[in-house]
């Protein structure tokens, strides 16, 4: 496993990590949780990737109860949670960056997290009513109360992540320093020119979200929805139109082709497509079971493969209509 600066933060991250949007509490219980971040640890992972709203709290609650089991040196590893949908139905509890709201929220994490901190926050999409400055000083707080080591962004744009470093330095707070992006062969609007400054000239990192786009990069809707994946999920009837889309589905074909000839799983081949993005720190991986986790920890040797020519072969399959398609 290679691990990379999250940008230009102290801290480092393996280039591959593990997350539990989806799984943890759904599919996977707390025996399953743990299997699967042990096989993820043992092949170098060091950050989990939660947030409040994924199973409404139960997911932290799986993963904390995991952690506790796994009992691994709390150094050795980094974990995440995330703000914003909250998961009450409050005036001031929905869909907020609001002080009090991320107040609570951290003090409501730990506990399911049964940690004493966390190392990342992130507010998990902008509000557009909550003044940055608020947010900035919020998140701010809760680093210099000890709850949080550092703080980042998911899905902001690039001015609004610009606007929150320059009112950080103004009143000399903590700085975001990394955001969390869908990130994947199909979705590469995060990265387009517009954030070139963010990652370039601020040094910000990134933790980039769905590299499989859900299930679909690995090959397995080629022939419909199969039983116990995904797309069968009570509450993700909304992916159906993209796992069944006809012109990505050609194209995760013409991917196979590439697979065989470097003698790697699809899913390999388009984690270390991600990976081979200078500007990514970490690619968040998701699983539902503890196989699909080895097989995706692999995808680090699949990378040095991805020669110019290899990468040029997959853009010719992957660029024109299709590509960057929002959900
Ligand atoms: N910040 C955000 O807004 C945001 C949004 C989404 C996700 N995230 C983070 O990113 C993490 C990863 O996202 P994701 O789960 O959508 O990632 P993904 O890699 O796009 O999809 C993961 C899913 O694909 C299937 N899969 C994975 N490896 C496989 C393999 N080798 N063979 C066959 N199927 C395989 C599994 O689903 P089935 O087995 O059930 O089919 C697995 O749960 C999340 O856990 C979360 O931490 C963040």
């Amino acid at each position: 496993m290679e691990y990379r600066h999250l940008g230009k933060a102290g801290i480092r991250v393996s280039e591959l990590s593990f997350g539990s949007w989806v799984t943890f509490h759904n599919q996977a219980d707390v025996k399953a949780a743990v299997d699967m971040m042990s096989a993820a640890y043992e092949a170098g992972v060091n950050f989990f990737d939660n947030a409040e709203v994924y199973a409404n709290g139960k997911s932290e609650e799986v993963m904390g109860a995991a952690l506790k089991q796994l009992g691994w040196r709390r150094g050795s590893y980094l974990v995440s949670t995330k703000f914003y949908w909250g998961i009450q139905d409050g005036v001031n509890e929905k869909s907020t960056l609001n002080r009090k709201r991320l107040i609570e929220g951290i003090n409501g994490s730990l506990q399911r997290l049964q940690l004493d901190y966390v190392d990342l926050i992130y507010c998990h999409r902008p509000d557009r009513t909550t003044p940055i400055e608020e947010t900035v000083w919020a998140m701010h707080n809760i680093i210099e109360w000890g709850k949080a080591i550092y703080w980042g962004t998911s899905e902001w744009a690039a001015a609004e992540i610009a606007a929150a470093i320059e009112i950080a330095e103004r009143h000399h707070l903590h700085k975001p320093v990394t955001e969390q992006p869908v990130y994947n062969l199909f979705e590469r609007h995060r990265f387009s020119p517009e954030y070139q400054r963010v990652y370039q000239e601020y040094g910000y990192g990134s933790t980039t979200w769905s590299p499989l786009a859900s299930g679909l990069l690995t090959g397995k809707y080629s022939q419909g929805i199969p039983a116990g994946s995904r797309g069968t999920l009570d509450g993700y009837e909304w992916l159906h139109k993209h796992l069944t889309d006809k012109e990505k589905l050609a194209k995760v074909q013409a991917l196979e082709s590439i697979a065989k000839e470097l003698g790697c799983k699809l899913s390999q081949l388009a984690l270390a497509w991600c990976l081979k993005n200078p500007f990514v720190s970490t690619v968040i991986t998701g699983a539902s079971r503890v196989e699909q986790v080895h097989e995706n920890m692999k995808a680090g040797e699949v990378a040095p493969k991805l020669t110019p020519e290899v990468l040029d072969q997959i853009e010719d399959i992957f660029k024109g209509k299709g590509e960057d398609d929002e959900d």
